[in-house]
């Protein structure tokens, strides 16, 4: 008998986990408001499960995957757990008002692994017994994982998975935890669990892949063709170390190429670009020009050779439409004189829905970057949104004046009001550079010992009037944060990137740390 949530044979689930192995890469945390955004375009854009965190981390984690459940309308809504009672029956507690809920419950069963958890290969399958026969009493929807599958001996691997199975597991994910596998290999893994683990025909086999070799699109795409009909992905494939399958790739793959591999999704491609925008703004994790189908070059033709072969047929060299992925035709967009329906229209349309309050609040934004720019893109639409979003959160501390004197004569100084709390407080810094003055301010006025990790400068769009868009990653006590903010004056979005960066550090700190998934048993 097939599994309750198996998909035809055809049809491969998207599951995206971008809020948990997505949000847990250094300097991704999100902001609850974030997540809770992000879970509500997932489900709009058709993501069939989304992994919306993992409850027993923190309380915050909790919050977040319990009013996400709440919230869904058509996703299943899964919360990880690790292999014992405690952590499932707070996933459980956290997910179980999902019309769709879903429990998911992992242990690592490769050689290394059974060391660190110091259980013998008996011991771990009588753990992954319990376990699953506890998700399994509360949940009927029930996915089991094998952490580092694909460095599991092979016959311990189908015992675990037959016990998993025979437990009551649903689904059945195998995880290329380190992004070690290659696609042949990966194909050949889930042919063999399908072909010799007893009841393999009742389950769901999942494919999870990291990206660390390249490879992450490739295995979870031959995993699908050997049988597997679940990706495990996240947008701009966003993820710790190299990150994990991108979900634009694998979808946009299936679709464009389903002369080859004919399998259907539920997702609506017209979507994926306004959440990889949302993504890398709330993640601070800019996309790489070049990425496939979400970077800023994937559609843009600039040699000569190309152009004119676009302007004959565009399917010269374009596999696919902008417009297959939510991209408009054209990016020049509005001036000053445009009013506040074009822009709530335009915004739409670039994966934004506004309610009235912040609408208001964009507009003037909006009027203001108009007056200093004579064209404004959707690129500085974009750049806006993130810089508004990051001042909607609850900052402690606002930029309320900054004035720098730089130029040939050094030292450079910063004149800064910050308002923190509410009081405004103001001090003149120097430092070597325009931008080092305004965070020595910074730093005087909020006195932190979190280093700086990172310091990046994007030109939004071309021309001298262009905004700039800074990330700065700070550091503390093994916590990482990420601000962003965009300015037609740098000094200043850096300033304001530092700031934002610092009132993250202080939700996190209030918050304390978050267990991590990896602190197995
Ligand atoms: O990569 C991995 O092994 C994981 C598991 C928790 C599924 O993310
Ligand atoms: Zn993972």
């Amino acid at each position: 008998m097939p599994s309750p949530t198996a998909p035809d044979q055809d049809q491969v689930l998207i599951f995206d986990t971008t809020l948990r192995d997505g949000e847990q890469s250094p300097g991704a945390t999100m902001t609850h408001a974030e997540k809770l955004e992000i879970a509500a375009l997932l489900d709009e854009m058709g993501v069939d499960i989304i992994e919306a965190g993992f409850p027993i981390a923190s309380e915050g984690d909790f919050a977040a995957v319990s009013e996400i459940a709440m919230a869904s309308r058509n996703s299943m809504i899964c919360g990880l757990a690790r292999a014992n009672f405690k952590d499932i029956d707070r996933a459980w507690e956290a997910v179980k008002h999902a019309v769709r809920p879903r429990i998911h419950t992992f242990i690592g069963t490769s050689p290394l692994h059974r060391e660190i958890t110091k259980l013998t290969q008996e011991e771990m399958v009588a753990r992954i017994h319990d376990t699953v026969t506890h998700a399994r009493n509360l949940c009927d929807n029930v996915q089991w994982s094998p952490m580092d599958a694909t460095r599991t001996e092979h016959d311990y691997l189908r015992r675990v998975v037959e016990t998993a199975i025979k437990a009551g597991a649903t689904t059945i994910n195998i995880p290329d935890t380190v992004g070690y596998t290659a696609p042949r290999e990966s194909a050949d893994l889930i042919a063999m669990l399908i072909a010799e683990v007893p009841g393999a025909d009742e389950v769901t086999f999942a494919t999870h892949c990291h990206n660390d070799l390249g490879m992450a699109t490739a295995n979870s795409l031959a995993a699908v063709e050997a049988g597997a009909r679940q990706i495990e992905c996240t947008i701009n494939g966003l993820g710790e170390r190299a990150g994990n399958t991108a979900l634009e790739e694998v979808v946009m793959a299936m679709r464009v190429r389903n002369d080859i591999m004919p399998y259907d999704t539920g997702i609506d491609t017209t979507k994926i670009i306004g959440l990889s925008r949302r993504v890398a703004a709330v993640s601070g994790f800019a996309v790489q020009p070049n990425k496939a189908i979400v970077g800023k070059n994937a559609f843009a033709h600039e040699s000569g050779i190309h152009q004119d072969g676009m302007l004959k047929n565009s399917e010269t060299f374009e596999i696919m439409r902008p417009s297959d992925i939510g991209l408009s035709e054209t990016s020049l967009v509005m001036g000053k004189h445009s009013g506040r329906a074009a822009l709530r229209s335009k915004l739409k349309n670039l994966g934004y829905d506004l309610a009235d309050n912040q609408l208001n609040d964009v507009f003037v934004r909006f009027k203001a970057l108009a007056d200093r720019k004579k064209e404004v893109y959707d690129d500085d639409l974009i750049a806006l949104m993130t810089d508004a979003s990051v001042e909607a959160g609850n900052d402690r501390i606002r930029i309320k004046f900054l004035r720098v004197i730089c130029g040939t004569e050094a030292p450079q100084s910063a004149d800064l009001t910050l308002t923190i709390d509410g009081e405004d407080r103001q001090v003149t810094a120097q430092g070597d550079g325009p931008v080092d003055a305004s965070f020595n301010a910074v730093k005087a006025l909020v006195p932190h010992k979190a280093r700086l990790q990172l310091y990046e400068v994007h030109a939004v769009t071309a021309g001298t009037d262009a905004q700039a868009t800074v990330s700065v990653r700070l550091e503390e006590d093994g916590r990482i944060v990420t601000g962003s903010s965009a300015d037609t004056d740098t000094v200043v979005a850096s300033a304001k990137a530092y700031v934002a960066a610092l009132n993250r550090l202080m939700v996190r700190r209030a918050a304390g740390d978050p267990v991590s998934y990896k602190d197995v048993i």
